[in-house]
């Protein structure tokens, strides 16, 4: 289970730090507010907004018009986003766990969930929620790790490989729990659940070129991944760190840190 409490702390004490090694939530906050299709005037709600990976493009693409609450429960996110999108009278913010909205019913035409909805501790609460304060027809647009992602033919290694053991052997070998749980059931069919209608789905590509090791790992550190390492026991971290520098200096000395990355993304429709 996904310790609400404990994930807060996390965002707020990387929120400074958080997509500036390099602009990944960036990248995929505009191209998800892209696929949205979002209209002038419109009102958005941009849940566990985070500093506004989707706030900031949603709110260019609904005008001074529109409107958009970006509503997250670190308040250095909220912070951190104010700083970088208060030139924007058309963003406001609030911090709200994404579990209770305290927001009336029918009030937006869209919401919007970037990186998020997969490790909260309830989905299926959040999802009615977001249900409810959609109007009718509203849309509610989300992304997150794409599970049918391409990966290299088995027996061929693309460099990476290291990675994936390295993963799967240090969650084997630590006693404590990874702060966060993935949902125990498909996010589509929580959403029908919660009452949404016609998914529709897209897998997002783009890759990310590292300039060394460390950048690499100041990139990991500053966003959720940073979570897993806190949680291992200190031996077995400064284990993983050394394992994973060992990796990246392979993949660098062969030419170069690059991380193809693949995104899922989801809409549907009260
Ligand atoms: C991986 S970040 C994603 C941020 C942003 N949506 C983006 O695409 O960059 C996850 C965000 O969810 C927020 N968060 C996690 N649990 C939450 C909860 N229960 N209620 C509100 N926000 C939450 C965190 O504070 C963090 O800002």
């Amino acid at each position: 289970m996904t310790d609400t409490r404990l994930v807060r702390r996390l965002f707020d004490d990387l929120a400074f730090e958080y997509d500036q090694h390099l602009p990944f939530f960036a990248t995929y906050g505009r191209e998800l507010v892209a696929w949205c299709g979002l209209r002038k005037g419109q009102k958005v709600l941009d849940l566990a907004a985070g500093r506004g990976a989707i706030t900031g493009p949603a709110a260019r693409a609904v005008g001074a018009q529109g409107e958009v609450l970006a509503v997250d429960n670190a308040p250095n996110m909220l912070r951190a986003l104010v700083a970088d999108l208060g030139d924007l009278p058309q963003v406001s913010t609030r911090v709200m766990d994404v579990h209770a909205l305290d927001l009336p019913d029918a009030s937006f035409d869209v919401v919007t969930c970037g990186f998020t909805l997969h490790f909260l501790d309830d989905p299926a609460r959040v999802l009615a929620e977001a249900h409810r304060v959609l109007r009718p027809g509203g849309l509610l647009a989300f992304s997150g790790p794409a599970t049918g992602r391409a990966q290299a033919p088995a027996g061929e290694d693309d460099g990476w490989a290291f990675y994936g053991r390295l993963m799967a052997e240090t969650g084997q070998r630590t006693s404590r729990c990874n702060p966060f749980t993935p949902p125990s059931r498909p996010l589509p069919e929580l959403c029908a659940e919660a009452g949404f209608t016609g998914v529709e789905e897209h897998d997002a590509r783009t890759w990310f070129a590292f300039r060394d090791p460390q950048h690499h790992w100041d990139w990991n550190m500053s966003h959720g991944f940073r979570g897993f390492v806190e949680s291992l026991e200190p031996e077995l971290a400064e284990e993983f760190k050394t394992r994973m520098f060992e990796g990246l200096a392979r993949l660098h000395a062969a030419g170069g840190i690059v991380v193809q990355s693949t995104v899922a993304f989801t809409k549907v429709w009260k």
